[in-house]
């Protein structure tokens, strides 16, 4: 199997950057990376630090990386290029994802340590700035009013596009566009698994009122139709910034470390206001409503990721985690199946994504649970095992879903088998 994952990872391979899978996602995505660059970590260190270095040649001027780098051409994806219409010098989208990059870099810079590779500190301080000037665009950009909560302008820079989490906020972008579309992703995959037209509509609405504002993020902001203090993207962004200050540290930078460190303080601030005993989950804020995101989805727990919490806040989060994989073959689902929006098989309505479980594991150990997170990585190795290394599983019979040769399925196996 590991021989294996190291075959998709060489296959997916397009010169120093890996494509999630052949034609459904034919381009360097972002978070996608940051994963697969753990992986490549465990046995190319040189390939591990190239695919972070891929992934930054996509970075803007304003610091921001974007979700897609288009390094080469490809008409097997919709929405390419001339959608996006953004000037960096190398086509780009116009919107990010989850800032894995600072976790990743951290995983890369020890493992070249461990090595004893020379140039270690010398690439890993080209990454970390790159690193830091996003973590100074997502604070300006994404919570220009302090919130401590960073906010996502559009369901597709949370990775997870059609989460039952955007439902509510999403039902009030209108589905009408003035770009033509013409999705290519229902010719690759069953579109049962995939987000539905209406969902593409008010996506492709989202990227036109972006584009009409030149992709500048105080236009974005003040005019956005869906603006979401996300506690996944906050949660990840916290815990890339901790990673960063290990870094920071490691690398002897005490401007950095300090100015790194106060941002951690208003983001874990700005997380550990959204904990509700009830649900006994984090929520997210909908900006736009003022309302909390009631939906439960695995985000609610990502905050975990960063936080450390109290004895009875993880007692809380481990019942409900519990009650979540109950009757399932292989968890943790992405949408609670007592839920009424759960489609075990539909994208981000259920399905299991083994970088969520590798995360939410990583979580779980850093907050001391380490019985529920050694179980959900066994039954995500044994479930990519059974299944193969496919886009995601789906969580009432462990059936692979989606693409199949994923990148980050395969980086996970070679991490969580471990
Ligand atoms: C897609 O096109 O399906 C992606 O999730 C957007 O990043």
């Amino acid at each position: 199997m590991d021989e294996a994952a190291r075959a998709v990872l060489a296959r997916n391979d397009r010169g120093g950057y890996t494509v999630p899978t052949d034609r459904l996602y034919p381009f360097q995505w972002n978070w996608d990376s940051a994963f697969v660059a753990m992986g490549f970590a465990i046995f190319d260190i040189d390939r591990a630090y190239r695919e972070l270095e891929r992934l930054v040649e996509g970075q803007w001027d304003d610091g921001m990386i974007p979700h897609i780098v288009f390094h080469a051409p490809s008409d097997t994806y919709f929405p390419g290029p001339e959608v996006w219409g953004t000037r960096h010098r190398i086509a780009t989208s116009g919107i990010t994802q989850p800032p894995v990059f600072g976790m990743a870099l951290r995983h890369v810079h020890d493992a070249a340590v461990a090595a004893g590779r020379p140039d270690a500190a010398d690439r890993t301080l080209a990454l970390f700035q790159a690193a830091l000037r996003s973590h100074r665009w997502w604070l300006s950009a994404r919570d220009p009013h302090g919130l401590g909560l960073v906010s996502i302008l559009h369901p597709w820079e949370s990775g997870s596009d059609n989460s039952p989490a955007w439902d509510e906020a999403l039902a009030r972008v209108p589905p009408t566009t003035t770009t033509a579309i013409r999705r290519k992703d229902t010719g690759h995959v069953d579109p049962a698994m995939r987000p539905r037209d209406e969902d593409y509509q008010r996506f492709i609405h989202l990227v036109d009122v972006y584009r009409d504002c030149g992709w500048e993020p105080a236009r974005q902001w003040a005019v956005a139709p869906f603006k979401i203090a996300d506690v996944q993207m906050t949660g990840i962004l916290a815990r890339s910034t901790a990673d960063l200050i290990y870094l920071a540290e490691a690398l002897g930078l005490e401007g950095e470390r300090a100015e790194l460190a106060s941002m951690h303080h208003a983001l874990t601030t700005g997380l550990a206001g959204r904990w509700r005993p009830d649900l006994a989950r984090f929520v997210s804020l909908d900006l736009v409503s003022g309302e909390d995101v009631g939906a439960p989805t695995q985000a609610c727990f990502m905050p975990l990721v960063a936080l450390h919490v109290d004895h009875t806040q993880l007692q809380a989060v481990e019942a409900e985690i519990k009650r979540w994989l109950e009757g399932m073959v292989v968890g943790l689902p992405s949408t609670a199946p007592y839920s009424q929006a759960f489609e075990p098989k539909r994208y981000w309505r259920g399905p299991v994504w083994a970088v969520v479980n590798w995360l939410l594991a990583d979580g779980l150990r850093m907050n001391g649970a380490l019985e529920l997170a050694r179980q959900i990585e066994q039954s995500t190795v044994s479930a990519i095992e059974r299944s193969g290394f496919c886009e995601y599983f789906d969580p009432t019979t462990g059936e692979g879903l989606g693409g199949d040769a994923f990148s980050w399925t395969a980086a996970a196996y070679l991490v969580l088998s471990r």
